[in-house]
């Protein structure tokens, strides 16, 4: 698979006016994405949970125009976001040569999002892979021969052309990015779903996300990816990750609950420790996220839990936990986590399947 295959071919001129609608998830990787080079191509293998009620709904109004330029406008919850419009435009330029036919329409984005706007869940991957669907609905418009092979495929592929880590959110329950040896299909351009059975224990995860911080992000993801070049550690961080990707596959299959608990949170140490570390350096988790990391080990030492936690690159916590643990973890929270998190607010998750069209 090349760049090449992703451009749009047997495009029929016949445009309309008309609406797509679709929902996608979040997702939150095991193993970590963390730099990258060339067009948004990782420079390690992640491998991330797709999440259900954390997602976003786009609308996409379009309607034929003849300016030769591109024309939209973004709505979020009913308001115009001019904000959001120059990164929906360089998304724009960046994915023309494999969609020619966005000049000809003039767009109208409406989204939303399920979950509050500064909650400090980073909105990209839902956002992005949301919009790369509706494109794909409006190319599947002009060219009833693709298949739906192709149509996620390049959603993915497009979706990860607006920010990385959205290529894993087209479908689920686990979504693979970078190519990697061990597994056979996996692709530097899109995420792939695993080819292989996942064991019983990981099938119905759950993810409830506390709340720590819901200001703006302290580093932005496009700042963090740069710092990894020149990093001093760079190249041992994408090997570790590697391995971790490898290993994980593992326990994937075979259910190991230690195992997969100690990947997973090496993982998110790792990210964190790679902004520690870089020129400028970073400290990105708050005392409450300290805090909480120490709970959830105290928890599972005094406990038969498996439960255990996750970071993106910030100061939120991801409590990952099995279904059968659902009561005791979620009483776990509320009684001794909830404190830690700004208003006291958390999120309940659950794995899914993927994004879905809206009628
Ligand atoms: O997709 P980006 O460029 O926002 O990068 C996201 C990277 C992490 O969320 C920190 C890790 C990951 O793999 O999702």
């Amino acid at each position: 698979m090349t760049t090449e295959n992703f451009i749009s071919k047997n495009i029929q001129a016949n445009f309309t006016t008309g609406s797509v609608s679709w929902q996608s998830p979040s997702n939150i990787a095991l193993v970590k994405y963390w730099g990258k080079y060339g067009e948004q191509l990782p420079k390690n293998t992640s491998i991330s949970f797709t999440l259900s009620n954390c997602h976003t709904k786009t609308k996409l109004h379009y309607t034929p125009s003849n300016t030769h330029k591109f024309e939209f406008e973004v709505y979020l919850d009913g308001q115009r976001a001019e904000s959001f419009e120059p990164k929906i435009l360089k998304f724009f330029e960046r994915i023309e040569v494999y969609m020619p036919f966005l000049k000809q329409f003039k767009f109208r984005i409406e989204t939303g999002n399920s979950f509050p706007h500064s909650s400090g869940i980073a909105s990209s991957a839902s956002g992005m892979s949301a919009l790369a669907l509706c494109l794909m609905s409006l190319e599947r418009l002009t060219n009833s021969d693709i298949t739906d092979e192709y149509f996620y495929a390049k959603a993915s592929f497009l979706a990860r052309l607006g920010s990385g880590s959205a290529c894993r959110s087209i479908q689920g329950p686990l979504v693979v990015w970078g190519e990697h040896p061990v597994l056979p299909g996996s692709s530097q351009l899109i995420g792939t779903t695993l080819p292989f059975e996942i064991h019983d224990n990981f099938k119905d995860y759950c993810d409830t996300i506390l709340l720590v911080d819901q200001g703006e992000k302290v580093v932005s993801s496009t700042v963090g990816h740069d710092l990894m070049h020149n990093h001093p550690f760079a190249e041992q961080r994408f090997n570790q990750a590697n391995q971790n990707f490898e290993a994980i596959l593992e326990v994937l299959k075979t259910g190991d609950f230690d195992k997969f608990i100690s990947i997973v949170e090496s993982e998110a140490l790792s990210l964190h420790a790679m902004m520690m570390t870089s020129e400028p350096y970073f400290l990105l988790m708050k005392p409450n996220t300290l805090s909480i990391i120490h709970k959830i080990w105290e928890f599972r030492r005094e406990t038969s839990s498996k439960i255990c936690f996750t970071l993106d690159a910030g100061a939120n916590v991801h409590v990952l936990y099995p279904n059968a643990e659902k009561e005791e973890v979620s009483r776990f929270i509320e009684n001794e986590l909830a404190v830690f998190c700004e208003n006291g607010k958390y999120i309940h998750d659950v794995v899914g399947i993927g994004a879905k069209v809206l009628l």
